[in-house]
C-alpha cells in the first residue's frame, strides 16, 4: 500500500468534508467515501502477506476515522434542519386564498335541489350519444328540418348509416329515451348536463353549454302541471315576483309544444341586448310528450307525461345578472368575486 496516495486521499476528503453545509451534500461525500474505501481495499489483492496485514490496518483507521467524522457531522446537520423547521413555524404563513363554485355549477345545484325538493329524481346520461338518442327516437328522423337548428360535433359519421352516427348530445332531452327504455312509469326525473352544438359565440350562444331537462309521465298529466311544475321551481329560486311566460312553440318531441321565457332581469323588461331588445329571455322549450316518443321506447301511444329543457346557462345570467353568457367561461377574476 502506498503510504503517500492514503495521506493525499486523507487531505482530499477532510477539504472536502469541510465543504459539507446540508445533509445532501453529505449523502454524496459518503458514498464517493464509501468507492475510495472499496477501490483502497481492491488495490491490496497484489501485496506480500505482510505488507497487506499493514495496509489493512491503515486502512481500517481510515475508515474508522472518516466514518466517525461523518456520524458527528450529521447529527450537526440533522439538529440544523430541525432547528430550521422550528424557526419556520413562527413565520407567518401565506395568505390562505380560498376558491369557489363556479356560478352554472352553484345556480345548477340550487335547481337540483328545488327539483329534488318537489319529489323529482336525478338521473345522467352520457355526452356522447348516438344519432338514434339524440333526434331519431325523438321524433326526428335523417330527414327532418328540425335537427338544423340543433346541429352538433360528428365522431363517427357515414351518411349511409344516419342512425348509427356517434355524437356529442346537442340536448339532454335523449336522457328522457335513455330513461323510458329502462323503467316504467309513473316517475318523475330531471338530467343536468353539458350539451354541444355548432354555435356561433355571441352574447347568448356558446358551443358548449348547460342544461337541465325534466320529465313527469304518469296517469292524467296534462298542460296544466307542467306549467305549474315549471312556474313553482322558477319560483322557488327568483321569488314569488319573478315573470315567466309560455309562447307557443315547436319541438318535434312535444305535442303541444312552449318556449319558457323569462322577463330579463338586466332591463326590468325595457329591452336590451341581453335579451335582445324583448324584454323577455328564451330560457327553454316545453311540452306533452309526442305518443311517436312515446311509441319509440315501448309505451303505449296513450301515455300522459310532460317535459321541459332549461338552457342552464341563462339562469347564473339572471341570478347574478351578468349581461353575457361567454363570461361564464372567461377567467375573468375580477367578476368572479363580486359573485
Ligand atoms: N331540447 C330542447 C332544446 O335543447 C329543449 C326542450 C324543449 C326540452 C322541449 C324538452 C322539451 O324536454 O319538451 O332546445
Amino acid at each position: 500500500m502506498n503510504h503517500i496516495k492514503l495521506e493525499e486521499k486523507h487531505q482530499m476528503l477532510e477539504q472536502e468534508l469541510a465543504n459539507v453545509k446540508v445533509l445532501d451534500e453529505l449523502k454524496i461525500f459518503e458514498s464517493s467515501f464509501r468507492k475510495i474505501i472499496k477501490i483502497l481495499f481492491a488495490e491490496m489483492k497484489d501485496l506480500s502477506a505482510k505488507d497487506k496485514q499493514e495496509a489493512g490496518q491503515k486502512i481500517n483507521r481510515f475508515k474508522n476515522l472518516f466514518e466517525a467524522k461523518i456520524a458527528e457531522i450529521k447529527i450537526k446537520l440533522q439538529e440544523q434542519v430541525e432547528s430550521e423547521v422550528q424557526a419556520d413555524l413562527s413565520i407567518a404563513s401565506a395568505e390562505y386564498v380560498r376558491g369557489k363554485v363556479h356560478p352554472l355549477i352553484r345556480v345548477g345545484k340550487m335547481l337540483e335541489d328545488v327539483y329534488k325538493e318537489m319529489g323529482f329524481s336525478i338521473v345522467y346520461g352520457p355526452e356522447i350519444e348516438s344519432d338514434r338518442h339524440n333526434y331519431e327516437m325523438l321524433n326526428m328522423p335523417y330527414y327532418h328540418p328540425a335537427r338544423d337548428m340543433q346541429d352538433t360535433f360528428y365522431l363517427e359519421y357515414d351518411p349511409e348509416k344516419v342512425n348509427e352516427n356517434i355524437l356529442l348530445r346537442s340536448h339532454t332531452s335523449c336522457v328522457q329515451v335513455r330513461y323510458m327504455l329502462e323503467n316504467k312509469p309513473p316517475f318523475m326525473i330531471i338530467s343536468p348536463g353539458v350539451v354541444y352544438r355548432t354555435d356561433e359565440i355571441d352574447p347568448q350562444h356558446t358551443p358548449c353549454f348547460y342544461q337541465v331537462e325534466g320529465l313527469v309521465v304518469g296517469d292524467g298529466i296534462n298542460l296544466a302541471n307542467l306549467k305549474w311544475a315549471v312556474i313553482e321551481s322558477v319560483k322557488r329560486i327568483f321569488g314569488e315576483e319573478y315573470q315567466i311566460r309560455f309562447p307557443p312553440s315547436y319541438y318535434p318531441y312535444t305535442e303541444p309544444s312552449a318556449a319558457m321565457d323569462m322577463s330579463c332581469i338586466m332591463c326590468a323588461g325595457k329591452g336590451c341586448r341581453s335579451c335582445k331588445g324583448t324584454g323577455w329571455m328564451r330560457v327553454g322549450g316545453a311540452g306533452m310528450v309526442h305518443p311517436n316518443v312515446f311509441e319509440a321506447v315501448g309505451y303505449p301511444r296513450s301515455t300522459t307525461g310532460f317535459a321541459f329543457g332549461w338552457g342552464l346557462n341563462k339562469f347564473p345570467m339572471l341570478y347574478y345578472k351578468i349581461a353575457e353568457m361567454r363570461k361564464l367561461f372567461e377567467n375573468e377574476i375580477a367578476l368572479w368575486e363580486q359573485l
